[in-house]
């Protein structure tokens, strides 16, 4: 069913998603450019561990440490003309875009408007680019639907997401370059990124630390274990659509389906860690969304997707890749 031979530019192949994403299609056989500019916002060296698990696999892949939001990127991949070009390279993180904001302009915005121009030029087929549940903000409508309007962002973040949404429309229209944005619901799993609750807590939990609950742990979110999310990414870079037409700018949820509240999660990993946490109550922060639930009809209906993982199952690898590679 899905043609075995594309030639796709990733884009942030060494983050947590791109890496897992880059495994799996290198594997498949597709011929893989990696572009990430290893930059320090979370640990150097798991982005160059991922690098070397990717080195050591047999396959058609070529990674590039380059800065997209630099213009001069559009000249430096021109040899590769990707058939797709899967845009992760962004800089994450709903807490950092309070202090930092001018690290989205360059790493969402000016990057992913080389990424298009880029596409444009050499005549990419589809761009497929990470958005992120954040853009529903401050909705209180659940689950979170496609359709649902995104126009009360809570933090820069979603801003410059959205952005990329909007950006990707145009783009559409003007020179029928097609996209698909992916609002992707708290992403979870073996190298997970440092800055993230799961990892934050297993972390502290460990090593005897206190650990920071902030709304007294009621929050609540929908994880996605990173497996699934990789199928998600890779349907719809490859499989072919019959509810889309030829030209066409589209936005998927993904998400796990089985939304847990923060309390709830720590339990769990207390459990495969086989301590308790020391838990320091804090009010709500800044910026923070209470609670995210995806509806991923769309996509089951246009691509057959659908979440596989349990919570339960995804902690446990998780705390074992944690142990293991720490
Ligand atoms: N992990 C999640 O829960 C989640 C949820 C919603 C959306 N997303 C989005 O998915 C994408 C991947 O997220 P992730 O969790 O893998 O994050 P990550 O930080 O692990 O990966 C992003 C990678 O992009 C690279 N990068 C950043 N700016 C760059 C630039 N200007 N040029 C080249 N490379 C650059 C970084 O070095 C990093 O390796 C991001 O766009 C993120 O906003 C993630």
């Amino acid at each position: 069913m899905q043609k075995k031979d594309k030639k796709i530019l990733i884009t942030g192949h060494l983050g947590f998603i791109g890496f897992h994403l880059a495994k799996r299609l290198i594997h498949e056989g597709h011929t893989i450019m990696g572009v990430d500019s290893l930059n320090n916002y979370y640990s150097q060296k798991l982005k160059k561990d991922r690098g070397k698990v990717l080195d050591g696999i047999n396959g058609n892949y070529i990674s590039k440490i380059e800065d997209i939001s630099n213009k001069k990127i559009i000249k430096t991949l021109k040899q590769f003309k990707p058939d797709i070009i899967v845009n992760l390279a962004a800089q994450a993180g709903v807490r950092h875009s309070l202090d930092h904001p001018e690290d989205y302009v360059s790493n969402n915005i000016s990057s992913f408007l080389n990424i298009i121009k880029y596409a444009k030029d050499y005549g990419v087929e589809k761009i497929v680019y990470a958005s992120t549940s954040s853009v529903y903000g401050g909705n209180t409508d659940f689950p979170f639907s496609e359709n649902d309007r995104v126009d009360n962002p809570l933090q820069f973040y979603a801003v410059t997401k959205r952005t990329n949404e909007l950006m990707a429309n145009a783009y559409n229209d003007l020179y029928k370059i097609s996209f698909i944005g992916l609002r992707f619901f708290t992403v979870y799993g073996p190298w997970g990124r440092p800055d993230m609750s799961i990892h934050k807590f297993t972390n502290l939990i460990i090593n005897n630390k206190p650990i920071d609950v902030f709304n007294y742990g009621k929050h609540s979110r929908d994880f996605t274990y990173i497996d699934d999310v990789v199928e998600g990414i890779s349907l719809v870079s490859l499989k072919k659509n019959k509810y889309l037409s030829n030209s066409y700018s589209e936005i998927y949820n993904i998400g796990g389906d089985h939304p847990i509240t923060l309390n709830n999660l720590i339990k769990e990993i207390e459990k495969n860690i086989g301590k308790k946490a020391k838990r320091n109550l804090m009010p709500l922060q800044m910026g923070d969304v209470k609670k995210t639930v995806s509806n991923i009809k769309k996509i089951k209906k246009h691509y057959g997707f659908s979440p596989k993982t349990s919570i339960n199952e995804g902690i446990k690898s998780f705390i074992d890749w944690y142990k293991s590679y720490y």
